[in-house]
């Protein structure tokens, strides 16, 4: 039986257009609308496609999340989005530190912290990314080396910051060796390591009447994996990216929330 799952899914930098971006939405509506189980859609299209997706929306268990964010309200920031715009559009959730930006953009610790202060003051939710970079040759997954970088990545992207509601905070492991690579990490693996992360928000939230955050799994989750991660009891959720956008592997993944209980 599976219980209450979150499916974040990334869009990241697709499709090309609006009328693209909307047709893959319909998919999304249709195959929502006939999911009975208890799960939780969360889409993070382009920034240039929420305002369009939102107008279309006709199912309420889907909800949208952004991307990424800059860490101030209002101001000279040439080509950045303020957290504050992204609720007046009624966005709930903020992607934050995907491993893309991080290699990309140079995003830091610092500024991941920034950007999850900003979410949480301005009412939003944050889904917070972190993963290790490479599994070396028959490495265990939960030993010191891999432990200690994703102990590091919590205690600095959460440096300072008080938590008021468990729903405010989601964690997508990701490994980034899994991202996009076709090697997706195996629900075992993931499991041991999500496990930790539980534990390190338990120990790090301990005054909080929450016990702990959901975590996700994410790194080429498809169609054909996802039920396999959705079984273990410690993985919250997945996070789509590539097959997101993929009109095929969006039927797969919701037909098999419908056949396997
Ligand atoms: P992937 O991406 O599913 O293509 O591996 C995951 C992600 O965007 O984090």
């Amino acid at each position: 039986m599976i219980m209450k799952k979150l499916l974040v899914f990334n869009w990241k930098m697709n499709p090309s257009s609006v009328k693209e971006a909307e047709e893959i939405f319909e998919i999304y509506q249709n195959q929502v609308g006939k999911t009975k189980r208890e799960i939780k859609t969360i889409i993070a299209p382009s920034f240039v496609h929420l305002s369009s997706l939102k107008k279309k929306k006709n199912q309420n268990n889907i909800f949208f999340a952004s991307q990424d964010v800059f860490w101030l309200n209002r101001g000279a920031y040439t080509g950045e989005i303020s957290p504050v715009m992204l609720k007046d559009l009624k966005v709930e959730y903020v992607i934050i530190g995907h491993s893309e930006r991080r290699r990309y953009f140079q995003e830091d610790e610092l500024m991941i912290n920034r950007k999850i202060r900003a979410v949480l003051s301005n009412g939003l939710k944050v889904i917070l990314c972190i993963g290790e970079k490479e599994r070396r040759k028959k490495e265990l997954t939960a030993n010191f080396r891999i432990k200690k970088i994703i102990f590091d990545q919590l205690n600095y992207a959460l440096q300072g910051i008080n938590i008021k509601k468990g729903g405010d905070l989601i964690i997508a492991y990701e490994p980034l060796w899994a991202i996009g690579s076709g090697l997706a990490e195996s629900p075992e693996s993931a499991q041991e390591i999500i496990i930790l992360i539980h534990e390190w928000l338990k120990r790090r939230f301990a005054e909080k009447s929450f016990k702990t955050f959901p975590v996700l799994y994410g790194g080429s989750v498809n169609g054909h994996n996802l039920v396999s991660y959705l079984k273990v009891k410690e993985i919250d959720g997945v996070l789509v990216g590539g097959a997101s956008t993929k009109k095929i592997e969006i039927i797969k993944i919701f037909s098999q929330l419908k056949n396997k209980s």
